[in-house]
């Protein structure tokens, strides 16, 4: 189930007869339409990139839809919002903005976009009735949002240097700003997973904040991944959030100490132990449908589940880079599943449509902590392949990040530095050509 084709391709068209019969419509659905053209020049410059020319003509044309798309997204947020708006509108046109900007614009737009989307949501989403569409969309925020969340490292110098460039709901945004992934000394410690989440907790938590099962999720049928391992990632970019203030806390506290060391101990352990077939127990979270799913194209299931896999490995590295802030060389095993894993993936027919954002995470995790000639070429063949295709990282491109990272280790000698250490030092000469 496509959010593109369940819900921003007939909007799209929609608007297509509305301006081509009688020339009117909102902001909100022309950037939607404007998004949508942009997307798909995108994607035909990628199909005929072997031919120059015209892959340079689909670029200029999605480049300039593009632009149309952001400047109805500004004149909507500006003169609609709130007017009898239509929330559903609204936020996929934020949404479609943000999706498309991950190819020209790099994380600081894309994340300026999803605060602004999550302050609507928060306002006029969460509190209203949510029809399925709003569901689908909520789901699309979240996980572009905790994948975002993920390699969000600011340099301070990227921060107040280019901060005040992309505003804006934020012009509107007065009242405080969306929460972020935290986790406080209350919370420590409560990372059940095997409980059921009850509905009103799971409808409104938005950033996979609470552990437990919700079996409403849509989360398998949109994005191909159960629920329960992205709430694990939420999880651990929390920690990794919030740890400097519990150990500050700790301090003064030995209650929190050891909390908090319980706490990474547990989540250590359930990120371990998550299994897909455990996701499949009866009482657990859904799999994802088209696993079960007997008319599914035995590939497309083998795809589906590699992706899944990869995910999982590249969480446990994930994990253990920003956690305990290892040396590489101890999670080359993990490297190495996750980028076999990721390989059939990147075949995938859903691939660039729905998956690329996860699978291009996978990708950038695993290789940027490849240590062996063998691995970095497997890691550099399958980056290449995702370079342009929804990584959320600062500057430059995926690849050109984990080669840095590389030649910085082969340097130094020092496994343990990584891409959160090089991402937050501004290195313009990783700039995006772009
Ligand atoms: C990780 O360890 C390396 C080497 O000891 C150090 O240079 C780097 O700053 C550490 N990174 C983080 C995020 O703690």
């Amino acid at each position: 189930m496509s959010p593109w084709k369940l819900l921003l391709l007939p909007c799209a068209l929609e608007t297509f007869a509305e301006v081509s019969l009688w020339d009117s419509t909102t902001h909100a659905r022309r950037s939607i339409l404007s998004t949508l053209l942009a997307k798909s020049a995108f994607h035909l410059r990628k199909s005929t990139a072997h031919d120059e020319s015209t892959a340079s003509f689909w670029l200029k044309v999605g480049v300039d839809h593009h632009h149309d798309a952001q400047k109805h997204l500004k004149s909507a947020l500006k003169g609609e919002l709130g007017m009898n708006s239509n929330y559903a509108e609204m936020l996929m046109a934020i949404l479609g903005v943000g999706i498309v900007s991950v190819y020209y614009h790099g994380a600081r737009v894309v994340k300026q976009l999803l605060l602004d989307a999550e302050y609507l949501i928060r306002s006029q989403g969460l509190p209203a009735t949510k029809t399925f569409a709003h569901r689908v969309l909520h789901h699309l925020y979240t996980h572009l949002r905790v994948i975002m969340e993920s390699t969000s490292i600011m340099s301070k110098s990227v921060a107040s240097k280019d901060g005040e460039q992309w505003r804006l709901a934020s012009q509107l945004v007065q009242t405080p700003m969306p929460s972020q992934f935290r986790v406080n000394a209350q919370n420590l410690g409560k990372l059940d997973s095997t409980h059921p989440k009850p509905e009103d907790v799971g409808y409104n938590d938005i950033h996979l904040d609470v552990s437990g099962i919700w079996q409403a999720t849509l989360y398998p049928e949109i994005f191909g991944v159960p629920e329960t391992l992205m709430t694990l990632l939420s999880q651990t970019i929390s920690l990794v959030n919030e740890r400097p203030r519990l150990q500050a806390a700790s301090l003064n506290n030995p209650m929190v100490s050891a909390a908090l060391s319980q706490h990474i101990k547990t989540l250590e352990q359930q990120i371990w132990s998550w299994s897909l077939q455990r996701s499949n127990a009866p009482f657990g979270p859904r799999p994802p449908q088209f696993l079960l799913d007997e008319a599914e194209a035995p590939v497309n299931r083998q795809q589906a589940e590699s992706m899944i896999l990869s995910m999982h490995q590249a969480l446990i590295i994930f994990f253990y880079r920003r956690v305990y802030n290892i040396s590489a060389m101890v999670i080359q095993d993990q490297v190495k599943k996750t980028l076999e894993f990721v390989q059939p993936c990147l075949e995938m027919e859903r691939f660039d449509a729905d998956f690329s954002v996860s699978i291009s995470w996978s990708t950038f995790i695993a290789a940027a902590e490849a240590a062996t000639p063998d691995l970095q070429e497997l890691g550099l063949r399958c980056l290449e392949a995702v370079d342009d295709r929804g990584m959320f990282i600062e500057r430059g491109k995926p690849s050109a990040m984990a080669k840095a990272v590389w030649e910085h280790r082969r340097r130094t000698n020092d496994f343990s530095y990584g891409w959160p250490d090089m991402m937050a030092v501004w290195n313009p000469q990783l700039r995006c050509s772009a």
